[in-house]
C-alpha cells in the first residue's frame, strides 16, 4: 500500500450510524482480521490492555433490553417516548455485531496510557471496517459506567464504549477538518 492509499483511508473513515447498516452480516473471518488489528496498537511497557465483548446473535436483544432500561432510568418520565425507547433498540438490532470497548488497567503505569493504548486499538478497528465496506462508530452513551450488569468484567476491567457495526448500505458520507496548520507548531 503507498502513503496516499492509506491516507485516502484515514480521511473516509466515518462515524456510521447503525440505521445506514445493511442487513448483510460480517463474516467471522472479517470479524477475527478487525480484532487482530486492535491488537497491534502500540501500547507503553507491554499491558496490552484493551478487551473486546462481541455481542453478536441472541445476545443482541439482551443487550438492547438492557439499553432501554438504562435509558429509561436514566430519562424523566416526562423526556420518556416510545420513539425515543425504538430508537434505542433499533440501533442494537440493526447492528450486526456489537462490541463493548473495555480496558483493564495494569496500574504499572498511569491510566491515561492505557486509555490512549486502548483508543488507539479502536482506531485500527475503525480503520480496517473502512477499509472493508464496514460502517462503525464508537458511542459513549451513560450506560458504559453500568456495563457491568450486563456483562461480568473483571477486576481493574471497565467500559469506555459501544462499538457499533455493520456492513455499509450506501456511501460513507463525506467529512471536514479544520487544516492542521492551526495546531501544528515547529520549534527550530
Ligand atoms: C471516544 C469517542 C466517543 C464518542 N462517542 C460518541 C457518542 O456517544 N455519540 C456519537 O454520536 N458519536 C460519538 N463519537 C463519534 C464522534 O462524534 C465522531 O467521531 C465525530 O463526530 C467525527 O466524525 P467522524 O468519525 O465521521 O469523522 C465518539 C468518538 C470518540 C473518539
Amino acid at each position: 500500500m503507498n502513503p496516499e492509499e492509506l491516507l485516502h483511508i484515514i480521511k473516509s473513515r466515518r462515524s456510521v450510524m447503525p440505521t445506514q447498516y445493511s442487513e448483510e452480516s460480517i463474516s467471522a473471518e472479517e470479524l477475527n482480521k478487525i480484532l487482530e488489528s486492535a491488537n497491534w496498537a502500540p501500547n507503553h511497557k507491554r499491558t496490552e490492555p484493551w478487551r473486546f465483548k462481541v455481542i453478536e446473535g441472541d445476545a443482541k436483544t439482551r443487550f438492547a433490553e438492557f439499553m432501554v432500561k438504562i435509558h429509561l432510568e436514566n430519562t424523566p418520565i416526562e423526556a420518556q417516548s416510545e420513539r425515543k425507547k425504538a430508537a434505542v433498540i433499533e440501533k442494537c438490532l440493526l447492528s450486526d455485531k456489537v462490541v463493548l470497548i473495555c480496558m483493564k488497567t495494569s496500574h504499572l503505569l498511569p491510566e491515561w496510557e492505557e486509555l490512549a493504548a486502548t483508543s488507539m486499538a479502536v482506531q485500527n478497528m475503525w480503520l480496517m471496517c473502512t477499509s472493508m465496506g464496514i460502517g462503525s462508530y464508537w458511542s459513549s452513551p451513560g450506560a458504559i459506567s453500568r456495563m457491568k450488569e450486563f456483562v461480568e468484567l473483571e477486576e481493574n476491567e471497565n467500559c469506555y464504549g459501544i462499538f457499533y457495526m455493520g456492513r455499509l448500505k450506501g456511501e460513507l458520507h463525506e467529512s471536514s477538518r479544520n487544516p492542521i496548520e492551526n495546531k501544528v507548531q515547529f520549534i527550530r
